[in-house]
This record gives structure tokens, C-alpha cells and sequence, in this order.
């Protein structure tokens, strides 16, 4: 694949947050009514994830992001081609902010359900931090601004539903568009060796549902309120997001 075409995953977004609100036909007959519900798009499931935050994040991606389901424009962004530096800031601050997040859910007695599900990416970025120091001959630097700016919005947030949010699109988006990520800068700087950051112990698809599941009794018992403050924080968990990703598009972030 072309270069600069592969790096065409870190275009842009500007969307703004639309709610995700079921759709209650009004008339007056019977029939068109039972027509109408037929045919509307009110959630089949009672699924938190499925009906609300996953919609909410996937209409921040742009359509060149996830060509099915983004709906966020796309901000012109300069062409860059990363460096195996640059792959290693990324994976540098990427560790720091999930160290924020494994010491808050270690820390915090709500969030036992979420403490090793297997998900965890601190002790596989260590290897693979070391990986590319020695292999490439690179110096182990500081966390970067992107990275130490969001892991210190992780530790400070005090409501749960705000930190489940970024929870979920931090970790959920590393196993979907991370992945994509993992692969082209693998075939670009590391000729084609996967690092530790995409591999998990067990079925990776099993993982993901039981964490899933747990998301989902957790929110099974939130007010609309909190499952609306949960739902909101999507657009600051795609700038954090967004700006760790920036090191691999020099310092851009459509997010
Ligand atoms: C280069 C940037 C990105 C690309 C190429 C990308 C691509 C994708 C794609 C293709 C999917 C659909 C996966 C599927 O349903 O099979 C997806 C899902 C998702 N993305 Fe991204 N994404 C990017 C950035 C982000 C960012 C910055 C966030 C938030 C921090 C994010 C959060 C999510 C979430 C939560 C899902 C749903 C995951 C799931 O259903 O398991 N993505 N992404």
C-alpha cells in the first residue's frame, strides 16, 4: 500500500455529538402505528453499548476511518509519513494513559469488575517500548504532551459514567481502529512483526464480551442521567484519543 494513501486513516473529523433518540411515530391509527414501529429504528435491544455509546463513537469517526458508520467530515490533513520515533512516542504516551487508567480502576471500589479482564495494555507496552529501543537503537523518551495531558483528565474525573466512557473508547478503540493502526505501522517500520500492544491472552472476542457485559450491568443500574453524562464524554474521549494518535501524523489530530 502506498504511504501516504495509508496514512490517510489519521484524516480528519469535526462532527459534533447528536443524540440518539428513538423515534415514536405519532397518528392516530392502529395500524399505521403498528407500520410504523415495524419500520422504525427504536432499538431492538436494551444493550447501553449497542444503542447509544457505540453509535456515539462511531459517528466521531470520518467516513475514511470507518468507511460503514462514520459520519464526521473530513478536515484536510498535511500527508505525513511516520518515523519509528515517532511509532515509539506513540507507544510510549499510549502506556502512560493506560496507566492511568489501570490505576484508577485498581484504586476505585466501583470499577473492581473491570480490574484484570485481560484487556490491560501496561506490562505489553514495556516489552514492546524495549523492543524498539533495542532493536532500533532508539532512546527511551518522556511521555509527550498528548499523553501526559489525557492520562491527567483520566485520574481526575470524579463521575463514573464519565470514566466508563473514556474506558470504553480507549480500550474498545484500541482492539477495532488500533488495530488498523498496528498493522500498517508494523509493515512500514518494523517489517511486519506484531508487537506485544496487539496481542491478548485468550480469545480476544471473548474478552471483549465479558468487559462488554460488565459495562452493561454497570449501566443497567445508571439514571438516564448518568447514561446521558457517559454518552457526552465521547467527544473528549476521541480527543484524547486523537491527540496520542497525533504522533503518528505529525502532531496533527483531526479529533
Ligand atoms: C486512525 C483513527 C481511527 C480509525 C482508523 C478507526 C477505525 C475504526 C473502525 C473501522 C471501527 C469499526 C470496527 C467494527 O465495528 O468492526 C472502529 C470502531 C471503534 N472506534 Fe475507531 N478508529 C479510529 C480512531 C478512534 C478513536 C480516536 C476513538 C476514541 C478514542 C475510537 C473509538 C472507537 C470505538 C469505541 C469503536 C467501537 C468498537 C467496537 O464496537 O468494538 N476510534 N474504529
Amino acid at each position: 500500500m502506498n504511504r501516504t494513501r495509508s496514512l490517510t486513516f489519521f484524516a480528519a473529523f469535526a462532527g459534533a455529538l447528536s443524540s440518539s433518540m428513538a423515534f415514536v411515530p405519532s397518528t392516530n391509527s392502529n395500524r399505521m402505528q403498528v407500520m410504523l414501529l415495524q419500520s422504525s429504528p427504536t432499538p431492538a435491544t436494551t444493550s447501553f453499548i449497542e444503542n447509544e455509546l457505540r453509535g456515539a463513537a462511531m459517528r466521531l469517526h470520518t467516513r475514511q476511518q470507518a468507511p460503514k458508520e462514520g459520519l464526521a467530515p473530513a478536515k484536510k490533513m498535511e500527508p505525513y509519513t511516520p518515523t519509528r520515533a515517532d511509532y515509539l512516542q506513540f507507544l510510549i504516551d499510549s502506556q502512560h494513559v493506560y496507566k492511568a487508567f489501570e490505576s484508577v480502576v485498581n484504586e476505585r471500589p466501583e470499577l473492581e469488575a473491570f480490574r484484570n479482564t485481560g484487556l490491560e495494555r501496561v506490562a505489553p507496552l514495556e516489552t514492546d517500548i524495549n523492543f524498539m529501543c533495542y532493536e532500533y537503537g532508539l532512546t527511551r523518551t518522556e511521555v509527550g504532551q498528548p499523553g501526559i495531558r489525557y492520562a491527567e483528565m483520566i485520574r481526575g474525573i470524579q463521575s463514573i459514567p464519565e470514566f466508563m466512557c473514556h474506558y470504553y473508547n480507549f480500550y474498545f478503540a484500541h482492539t477495532a481502529g488500533g488495530r488498523m493502526i498496528g498493522k500498517q505501522m508494523s509493515a512500514l517500520l518494523l517489517d511486519k512483526k506484531t508487537l506485544e500492544f496487539y496481542k491478548w491472552d485468550g480469545d480476544l472476542n471473548q474478552i471483549k464480551a465479558r468487559v462488554k457485559d460488565s459495562i452493561e450491568d454497570m449501566a443497567a443500574r445508571w439514571s438516564e442521567t448518568e447514561k446521558q453524562e457517559c454518552v457526552e464524554a465521547t467527544a473528549a474521549a476521541f480527543q484524547g484519543g486523537g491527540g496520542v494518535n497525533s504522533h503518528l501524523s505529525g502532531g496533527q489530530s483531526p479529533h
